[in-house]
């Protein structure tokens, strides 16, 4: 299994595939559709741009060739109107459903919009692709899912009680899926993102994610905020492994279908670690950040540590995390110092 991902891309470029990118205007979408059509995959991309962008969608159309741009069909619509997913998910080989409303805070400000969309498109999205009998389905887990179990590192089946409305949502996501093999046979697989971090992913706005937020502060000579005493840590995954990872869950053999995978790098970063790694490579790209961090209250409905196991992803996928946080980072803070000035 040692190059598997090179195995699979290889295949894919010598005999490409229809796929669907729900959520293709956000973050991890934009990067998935960015990367398959520079494989010259043929791509349908399903976004109401809700947190997403269309600038994404521009850049992506920038970095790509302009034929293999012509291989990609946008629909702008929404994951909870059950025939808009119908329409997007018809003569579509693989499913990349990485559509919801993301962030722990905003579920807790907003229980209802968050279950409606996360949940409820979800289930759409199901429904239609196992109509249309796609070859696989492969969905935005999330390591919210381990709540407030404390063992390090994770191992994806012991799991605790949720801490937010967002970790109900992507658990009950996981339900189905168990649920959907079993009464339909229809196969998935869930990919629990750990902290995924790079370029394109959102910095402003209240809900923004810990690196982006803090980049942009940086850049703007602005205060910057650590929740609590800053020894919270996470497994900060660089995008291009959580694009690897969707890949070959797509492409999965038999026994790696019906599961669910940590999608991380297996390392562990504190907070007050992260702030000094910000610093020293935002450093490197011309921009010098002098003030002192801020310590604010711990933030509710965290968890306090977080670190993957990936030996499950490494062993039925052939996952092999090509980038840590440090490499992660050098590759996409010239876009953020780019994009922010
Ligand atoms: N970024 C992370 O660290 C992380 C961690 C765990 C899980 N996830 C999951 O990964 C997925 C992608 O997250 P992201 O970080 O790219 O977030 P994002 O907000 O950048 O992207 C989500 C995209 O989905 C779209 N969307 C939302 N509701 C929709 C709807 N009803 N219909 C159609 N499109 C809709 C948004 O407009 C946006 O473009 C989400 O499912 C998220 O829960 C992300």
């Amino acid at each position: 299994m040692a190059n598997r991902y090179q195995e699979v891309t290889t295949a894919l470029q010598a005999e490409p595939h229809t796929w669907l990118v729900t959520g293709c205007a956000g973050f991890i979408g934009s990067n998935l559709i960015e990367h398959l059509l520079k494989l010259d995959q043929t791509v349908v991309g399903l976004d109401n741009f809700s947190t997403g962008y269309q600038h994404n969608l521009d850049e992506v159309q920038r970095l790509v060739d302009a034929d293999k741009w012509r291989r990609f069909t946008f629909i702008e619509g929404d994951v909870c109107d059950l025939n808009t997913c119908r329409r997007a998910v018809k003569g579509v080989d693989h499913v990349l459903h990485q559509a919801a409303l993301g962030s722990v805070p905003r579920s807790l400000d907003d229980p209802i919009t968050s279950n409606a969309v996360n949940i409820g498109g979800h289930l759409n999205m199901m429904v239609a692709a196992r109509d249309a009998k796609v070859r696989s389905f492969v969905y935005a887990a999330s390591s919210s899912t381990y709540g407030d179990h404390p063992g390090l590192p994770k191992v994806e089946d012991q799991i605790g009680k949720p801490l937010s409305p967002y970790a109900v949502t992507k658990y009950v996501n996981e339900l189905y899926a168990d649920v959907f093999a079993r009464a339909y046979g229809f196969g998935s697989i869930g990919l629990r993102y750990f902290n995924v971090f790079g370029q394109r992913q959102d910095p402003d706005g209240a809900y923004a994610a810990v690196i982006p937020k803090w980049v942009a502060a940086m850049i703007r000579n602005e205060e910057l905020v650590i929740n609590g005493d800053g020894q919270t840590s996470r497994d900060f995954c660089f995008i291009d492994n959580v694009v690897q990872a969707n890949l070959l869950a797509a492409l999965a053999q038999p026994e790696g279908v019906n599961q669910v995978y940590n999608v991380a790098f297996n390392a562990r970063t504190t907070l007050n670690e992260l702030f000094e790694h910000l610093r020293t490579t935002l450093g490197r790209n011309g921009v010098s950040y002098q003030r002192d961090p801020v310590h604010g209250e711990f933030r509710e409905g965290d968890v306090r540590h977080s670190q993957a196991d990936i030996s499950k992803a490494q062993h039925l996928l052939g996952y092999e995390p090509a980038y840590n946080i440090l490499q992660g980072l050098e590759v996409s803070m010239p876009w953020y110092t780019q994009f922010l000035r």
